[in-house]
Formats: C-alpha cells, sequence, structure tokens
C-alpha cells in the first residue's frame, strides 16, 4: 500500500492526468481489498458455523433434534432464537434452564460464539 501510495505520488506539480490514473488505480484496489476483506470474512462464518455443527451434535441434539429439526419434541426449537437473543442463548446454556442442563465449565466462550453462529445460521428470522 506504502508503495502504491509513493509510487501514485505526482512528480512535483502538475501531474493532474496522472494522478487521476493513480487515483482509479487505488479505488480499484480498495474494492479488491473489500472484497477480500469481505470474502474471508465470510469463510470465517463458515468455519465457526462448521464447529458449531460439530459442538450441537455432540452436546445438544440429543435434546434439541438433529440437525436442530427439533424432532424430539421435548425441548426449545433453538431455530426461534432471534438475532437480538443472544444474552438470553448465553444465559441459558451456562446456567441451565428447568430441564436444561448448565453447560458451565463444559463449553467454552468461543464454543458457545461457535453454537450460536451455527444456530443463528438456521434460524426462522434472519
Ligand atoms: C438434557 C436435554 C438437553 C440438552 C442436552 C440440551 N438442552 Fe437446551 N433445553 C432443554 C430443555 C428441556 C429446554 C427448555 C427449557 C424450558 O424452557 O423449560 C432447553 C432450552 C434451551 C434454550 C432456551 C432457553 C430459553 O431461554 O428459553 C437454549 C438456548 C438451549 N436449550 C440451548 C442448548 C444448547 C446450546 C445445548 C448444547 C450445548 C443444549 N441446549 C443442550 C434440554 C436440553
Amino acid at each position: 500500500m506504502i508503495r502504491a501510495y509513493r509510487a501514485c505520488r505526482p512528480p512535483l506539480a502538475g501531474g493532474l492526468p496522472f494522478l487521476r490514473r493513480c487515483t482509479t488505480g487505488r479505488v480499484v484496489l480498495c474494492a479488491l481489498c473489500l472484497l477480500v476483506g469481505a470474502t474471508s470474512r465470510a469463510l470465517a462464518q463458515d468455519e465457526a458455523a462448521a464447529r458449531g455443527e460439530r459442538l450441537y451434535a455432540k452436546y445438544c441434539s440429543n435434546c434439541h433434534g438433529d440437525d436442530l429439526q427439533n424432532n424430539s419434541g421435548v425441548a426449545f426449537d433453538l431455530r426461534r432464537l432471534k438475532a437480538d437473543e443472544h444474552a438470553r442463548f448465553v444465559n441459558s446454556v451456562l446456567h441451565g434452564k428447568n430441564a436444561m442442563p448448565s453447560w458451565q465449565g463444559v463449553l467454552a466462550p468461543a464454543q458457545l460464539d461457535d453454537l450460536w453462529t451455527y444456530i443463528r445460521a438456521h434460524g426462522y428470522e434472519q
């Protein structure tokens, strides 16, 4: 970036056409950076959701149903959780609720994040 900037500095005065060319170049460069950033963010989300899916299958699917389908019928349908209910999710998972056990000390905060990403990726309301 720094080298690109230096290369684009107009030589002394009056480098207007040159400047214009460089500005276009920088805009393209910026667009590319944004694109790469967005793609890698999307990939990171996918990886978190995949980790969450594995955690879910191991710890939660017994009661909440395979693939979040709630087919056991005994527990809450996690797909009902809304985007703004993260605090409720963390609180219920860490402290338990009625027949729902507490997962404090079993699941690390990063694992809760992965579970949340997985659950939200399949939520009824996005
Ligand atoms: C032993 C069965 C069981 C397991 C295993 C289980 N749950 Fe639950 N879960 C329940 C039941 C039953 C409820 C409904 C509690 C109620 O409202 O009475 C519930 C409710 C919830 C709720 C909603 C609570 C609320 O705020 O209303 C969340 C979130 C949740 N479970 C997440 C999880 C996650 C994540 C896992 C895996 C780490 C998990 N549960 C594993 C039985 C279980």
